[in-house]
């Protein structure tokens, strides 16, 4: 590859369909209160959540070049991993489009792109963490808004979910030739 390839292959996820199942539900079901979007890319999903509604909108990635577009798109944003900065009991709303493709390990190749699709060998390499921290800084009353592809194993993800003290629930769909989205609604359990 030389380096002008490199120059030309893009760094931060374009927004997609799974993009959209997650802002229009946002849209939707979200209205008021701190959100925090993970993974916030380019910020076409914070965007329009603040732009729609009456909720402050924060956004995060790992990915620097992610927070640069984000924060020209409008979107106050930080570099973290995941959610570890974050005072407990921060946030609303949690939401997350994560990488999520099922991915061997010979296929992985390491740059920035990857961090944004790949799941690992089962998908659920990033959401694991995910929900495991989401409890501490998720309000009591809030509620994460989570996109899951049927590739990554909705069970196995509501399971995780209910693992970390979590109920989840499917509030929107979209099926594809290859793949079911899913967005799932995740609260406390007992909340
Ligand atoms: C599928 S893309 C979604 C981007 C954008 N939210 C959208 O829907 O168009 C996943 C995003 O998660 C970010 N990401 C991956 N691992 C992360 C981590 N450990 N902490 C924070 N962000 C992460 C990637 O850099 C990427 O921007």
């Amino acid at each position: 590859m030389t380096l002008e390839d490199r120059r030309e292959m893009p760094t931060v996820y374009e927004p997609a369909e799974d993009s959209r199942l997650l802002a229009d539900t946002a849209v939707e079901r979200v209205d008021g209160g701190v959100a925090l979007e993970v993974g916030v890319g380019f910020g076409y999903v914070a965007a329009q959540v603040a732009s729609a509604t009456e909720t402050r909108v924060v956004g995060c990635d790992i990915n620097p070049e992610a927070c640069v577009r984000a924060r020209e798109a409008g979107i106050e944003t930080v570099r973290s991993n995941l959610t570890d900065p974050f005072a407990a009991d921060s946030f609303d709303v949690v939401l997350f489009n994560p990488p999520y493709l099922p991915t061997p390990p010979e296929e992985e190749w390491d740059d920035p792109l990857e961090h944004a699709l790949s799941g690992g060998e089962d998908g659920r390499r990033v959401i694991r963490p995910f929900l495991d921290d989401l409890g501490r800084v998720l309000r009591p009353a809030g509620r994460c808004l989570l996109l899951v592809s049927s590739l990554t194993d909705i069970d196995a993800v509501v399971k995780l979910a209910a693992d970390a003290g979590f109920e989840s629930r499917e509030v929107a769909e979209e099926s594809f030739p290859f793949e079911r989205l899913v967005v799932l609604e995740i609260t406390h359990a007992n909340s």
